[in-house]
């Protein structure tokens, strides 16, 4: 899987700090929205409208100061695996619109002057205090080199991908388009993490694929598929979290 250059750039784009959410749940459990009907909305659009409004991770996201409800997942997910350390340096890919940047960047301790939090995505996201963001498709053949330049060429101890293609409707597509970049996030971290780091990435329901899971085992010493509670239960995401590269 290393050094496979071919896998960039083929699925391109055609395709706070913080507990865990635990109790603040409900405090951010209010009364249903209900919204009506528009003639210029969509129906799929006010449905979308109505979950966002009466979800209690978005209410408290939006008490909390990040960016979006994504923010407890990884919490939930660090809550349980302890990934973060203080002064680790981290990688996050799909970093738009920003919530696991800003916890990575609270939970290392990484200063705007010296920031040891790099991001990317091929959306704008606003600036983070501690956070380096690039903006580029991480499928690019310049993107690796993008990131290690943002760290000073010092390797990451975490990489973090919350990439998700975007959805087309159809499952198996949807879960080969995401697939594809897990792939080449793992194949970013074979090649630059610290020996010992730790590697999280999304995927789809039905887990990694056996040749994914096969270069995860191989390297790390533990591998652990992760649901956390924020993710929402009828979506196919699942995490890999892979821990103690071997270097
Ligand atoms: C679920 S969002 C990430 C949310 C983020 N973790 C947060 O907490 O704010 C997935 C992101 O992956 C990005 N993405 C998908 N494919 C990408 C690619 N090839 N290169 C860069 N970013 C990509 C999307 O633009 C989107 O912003």
């Amino acid at each position: 899987m290393a050094g496979d250059k071919g896998k960039r750039g083929s699925g391109k784009r055609g395709a706070g700090q913080g507990a865990s959410f635990g109790t603040n749940t409900n405090a951010a459990r209010t009364m249903r929205v209900r919204v009506k009907t528009a003639r210029k909305r969509k129906n799929s659009s006010t449905k979308w409208l109505e979950r966002q409004l009466n979800d209690p991770y978005v209410v408290q996201a939006k008490r909390d100061g990040y960016r979006s409800r994504a923010a407890y997942k990884l919490l939930e997910m660090d809550e349980k695996h302890k990934f973060f350390k203080k002064g680790m340096s981290i990688v996050d890919l799909g970093a738009a619109p920003g919530s696991w940047s800003q916890i990575a960047a609270k939970r290392v301790g990484s200063l705007s002057e010296k920031p040891l939090v790099v991001g990317i995505d091929y959306l704008d996201v606003e600036p983070i205090p501690g956070v380096t963001l690039i903006k580029m498709d991480f499928l690019d053949d310049e993107a690796p080199d993008a990131l290690m330049a943002a760290l000073g060429g010092k390797k990451p101890d975490f990489v973090m991908s919350d990439m998700a293609a975007p959805t087309t409707g159809h499952r198996q597509t949807d879960h080969i388009r995401t697939l594809h970049l897990c792939e080449v996030a793992l194949d970013f971290a074979l090649q630059n993490l610290n020996e010992g780091g730790d590697f999280l990435a999304k995927v789809f329901r039905g887990g990694a694929e056996q040749g994914l899971l096969d270069g995860l085992k191989k390297n790390f010493k533990k591998v652990h598929h992760i649901k956390p509670p924020a993710s929402r239960k009828e979506s196919p995401e699942l995490y890999v979290l892979a821990k103690g590269f071997k270097g």
